[in-house]
C-alpha cells in the first residue's frame, strides 16, 4: 500500500519500530521488558501521524496561527556570489561552548581562519542575562586584543542559538532560552542590541555587530559555500533544529524581499514541536520525567526526543523503570545510576557502536563505571534500550527532514548537518538515510557535514551583510 507522498507503508512498518530484543533467557522476562519499553517504538501509523500534525503546525505557523512552530523569516537577503573580501568576525553561542573567530574571506572563499574557545560558567549561564552579554564582550575584547585585529572597524555577525522573532538581520528577540541556558531578564529582548551595549559599555573595540542567526541558518549558509545544493540547514547537537529554503511568497514577514528573490531561510524552531500537546500521542512516562527535570520544563518537547542533551537521560530513566521492576540488574540500582544526567548522550553513543560491532566491550565498561552488577542478559537489555532511543530521535528527525524535501520540491537537495550527535553518534547518520528515503522516495538528498557551520556561518554572514551595506551605500551615493 503506498499512501502520502508514496511512502510504502509496509516496509516501513517493517523497520520503524526498531529491532526486537534478543530473547533473554527468560521469556516472560523478555515480554516485560519489551512492554516497559514499548512506548519507544513508533509504528508506521504514528510516523505518519507524525508527518502530518508537523506539515499542519508548519502551516499554521507560517500563518501565524496558533502553533508550536515559529517558521521564522532569518531575513538572511542571499547567499554568498563569490565577491565577499575581507576580515569577519563571528561568535557562535548556544551549545557547549562560545566560540569567537575571525574569518578572512577572498573572493567569496575562506583564506584564513581564527579561533578560541570560552568557557562560559554555570553562574553566566544561568542568572542575569546582562551578566552573560558582559561577558560575551569581554571574551571579544579578549579575542580582538590577542589575534592583534587593531583599532578599524571590525563587522561581526552573532550565532545566537535560540528562538527569536526577527524583523531584520541586525533584530532578533529572543523569545525563550533553551538547553542549559536560562536568563530571564533578557527574554524579549534583541540579542544584538545586548550585545552592542555591552561592547559600548567597554568602549575598547571597534566591532560592529551587523547580523544576528541562528546556526541552523549559519550550517545551511555554510553548507551553500560547500555545495551549491545546499537547502536545509540542521543541527543535532545538544539542542536540535531545522531551518529550510522556503518559496519566498510562503514566507511571513516576506515585503522587504522586493528583488525577485525566489527563496528565503526559514528558522523553524522544531525544538518546540508538540509544545501545544500536538505530539502528546508519543509521549512515554521517559519524556515525562527528563521534562520534569530539564531546565524549563513545560517546552520544546520535541528536543526532549532528540537532543543530544537528553537521549542519555530518556535511556538512564527506562533503565531505572526496569531496575524498579525487578527487569533489569536483579532489581539492584547504583547510586551512580540513580543521579540525574549521570547517563550522558556519548555513553548511548559508545552502546550504539557495540550494537554495531556486535560487541559488549564498551557496554561492559559503562555498566562498570555505574557500579553495577550484570549478567549477559542485562547488558543486552541496555544495549537494546540505547537502539531504541537512537531509533526513535533518527525516525522523527528524519519525518520532519521528509516534510521538508516533499515542500521544496527540488530536484536534489543538500542537508548540511553539523551538532555532536550527528558527529559522535555511531548510527545517527545511516537511520536519516534510511528512513529520509523511505520517507520522501521521490527525492534526492544528500547529507553533508558543515563543519562548525554554526560559527563559520556567523562570518559569511557577517560577509554577506558587509557586501549589502556597500551596496546600499555605493547606491545612495
Ligand atoms: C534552539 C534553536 C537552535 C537549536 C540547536 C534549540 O534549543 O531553540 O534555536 O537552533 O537549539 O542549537
Amino acid at each position: 500500500m503506498k499512501l502520502q507522498s508514496d511512502v510504502d507503508v509496509v516496509a516501513l512498518n517493517a523497520v520503524a519500530r526498531g529491532p526486537n530484543l534478543t530473547p533473554l533467557h527468560n521469556k516472560q522476562r523478555t515480554r516485560k521488558v519489551e512492554e516497559v519499553v514499548d512506548g519507544l517504538r513508533l509504528d508506521a501509523d504514528a510516523v505518519l501521524r507524525v508527518r502530518g500534525v508537523f506539515e499542519q503546525e508548519m502551516e499554521a505557523g507560517r500563518l501565524d496561527q496558533p502553533s508550536s512552530l515559529q517558521m521564522e523569516n532569518t531575513f538572511i537577503p542571499e547567499l554568498l556570489d563569490g565577491t565577499e573580501n575581507g576580515s569577519f568576525m563571528a561568535l557562535d553561542l548556544g551549545g557547549t561552548n562560545f566560540r569567537v573567530m575571525n574569518l578572512v574571506l577572498k573572493d567569496g572563499r575562506l583564506v584564513d581562519e581564527n579561533i578560541a574557545f570560552y568557557h562560559v560558567d554555570d553562574h553566566l549561564r544561568i542568572g542575569c542575562g546582562y551578566r552573560l552579554f558582559d561577558f560575551l564582550a569581554e571574551c571579544i575584547a579578549d579575542f580582538v586584543h590577542k589575534q592583534g585585529l587593531g583599532s578599524g572597524r571590525l563587522p561581526l555577525g552573532f550565532t545566537f542559538s535560540f528562538p527569536m522573532t526577527q524583523s531584520s538581520l541586525d533584530d532578533g528577540k529572543l523569545v525563550t532560552w533553551t538547553k542549559s541556558f536560562n536568563c530571564p531578564n533578557v527574554v524579549g529582548m534583541n540579542a544584538v542590541q545586548l550585545l552592542r551595549d555591552a561592547l559600548a559599555k567597554r568602549g575598547d573595540v571597534n566591532v560592529d555587530v551587523m547580523a544576528v542567526l541562528n546556526d541552523t541558518a549559519g550550517t545551511l549558509v555554510k553548507g551553500s559555500y560547500l555545495d551549491r545544493d545546499c537547502a536545509i540547514g540542521l543541527i543535532l547537537g545538544t539542542g536540535s533544529n531545522a531551518c529550510f529554503l522556503e518559496h519566498a511568497h510562503l514566507a511571513k514577514n516576506n515585503s522587504h524581499l522586493t528583488h525577485g528573490e525566489k527563496d528565503v531561510i526559514v528558522d523553524i524552531e522544531w525544538g518546540a514541536f508538540g509544545d501545544n500537546g500536538s505530539l502528546d500521542f508519543i509521549r512515554t512516562e521517559f519524556d515525562d520525567s527528563v521534562d520534569e527535570v530539564s531546565v524549563i520544563p513545560g517546552s520544546f518537547t520535541f528536543e526532549k526526543y532528540i537532543g543530544g542533551k537528553y537521549l542519555g537521560e530518556l535511556v538512564r530513566r527506562a533503565l531505572v523503570r526496569l531496575v524498579g521492576d525487578g527487569l533489569l540488574f536483579s532489581g539492584t540500582s547504583s547510586a551512580e545510576l540513580n543521579t540525574t544526567w549521570a547517563f550522558t548522550t556519548s555513553m548511548v553513543s559508545h552502546i550504539e557502536q557495540d550494537n554495531l560491532d556486535g560487541l559488549h566491550r564498551n557496554t561492559r565498561e559503562i555498566l562498570d563505571s555505574f557500579n553495577l552488577n550484570f549478567d549477559a542478559d542485562d547488558v543486552l537489555i541496555v544495549q537494546w534500550v540505547c537502539q531504541l532511543a537512537s531509533n526513535r530521535a533518527a525516525l522523527l528527525v528524519s519525518t520532519c527532514l521528509a516534510v521538508l524535501l516533499d515542500r521544496m520540491e527540488r530536484p536534489t537537495a543538500t542537508i548540511a548537518v553539523d551538532g555532536s550527535v550527528y558527529q559522535k553518534h555511531p548510527r545517527f547518520k545511516a537511520l536519516l538515510e534510511k528512513y529520509t528515503s523511505m520517507l520522501a522516495p521521490k527525492r534526492k538528498r544528500k547529507f553533508l557535514l558543515a563543519e562548525d557551520g554554526s560559527g563559520k556561518g556567523a562570518g559569511l554572514v557577517a560577509a554577506i551583510a558587509e557586501k549589502l551595506r556597500l551596496r546600499n551605500n555605493n547606491s545612495s551615493l
